[in-house]
């Protein structure tokens, strides 16, 4: 398969697994949380999928396209690492959807240097709550959930909060 396949079926999964998870929680209360701004396709997509949905973005370097730029109560700048505490104290476990999209850019560091993002996803998702990430978490809290049709394994990962 080609680098662009390879590129092309990531995107298609991400938007599967989005999709899948704004449905389970559009009835749902709870913020939703975009860890990793990026180019702010994603954040797009969520924001288009749930309506008037309040959706605070992580991300230490914002620089998206223009038109996905979060308004400023809902960006939150700085390194997750730091940011994330803060708001679990301000916020609790208050997060319906949780979609982490966060990297070093280098796969094989991701599980070292976000080894503690797991218990701090765990903390601010309340119970019940949805969880996508583009990698594995691990958590006794993260139950892992079968993906949505047509999304292979280990292409994306889905956790439900339990409790
Ligand atoms: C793969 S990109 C996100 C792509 C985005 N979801 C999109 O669809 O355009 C990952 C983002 O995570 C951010 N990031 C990486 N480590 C971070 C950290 N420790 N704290 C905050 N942001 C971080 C990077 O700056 C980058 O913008």
């Amino acid at each position: 398969m080609s680098r662009l396949d390879s590129f092309i079926r990531r995107l298609e999964a991400q938007r599967t697994v989005l999709n899948w998870a704004a449905d389970t929680v559009r009835d749902r209360d709870g913020l939703v949380l975009e860890f990793g701004l990026g180019n702010g396709r994603t954040y797009d997509h969520l924001r288009e999928q749930l309506p008037g949905r309040d959706i605070f973005v992580f991300e230490r370097d914002p620089h998206p396209n223009p038109l996905s730029m979060p308004s400023a109560p809902f960006l939150v700048v700085g390194d997750m690492a730091q940011t994330l505490p803060v708001f679990e104290r301000e916020h609790g476990a208050a997060a319906a959807l949780i979609h982490v999209d966060v990297t070093t850019g280098v796969p094989e560091r991701d599980r070292i240097a976000f080894a503690w993002l797991p218990a701090q996803v765990a903390a601010l998702a309340r119970p019940g709550a949805i969880v996508v990430s583009g990698w594995a978490l691990e958590h006794d809290a993260l139950e892992a959930l079968p993906l949505p049709a047509g999304v292979p394994d280990g292409r994306y990962f889905a956790y439900r909060r339990a409790g």
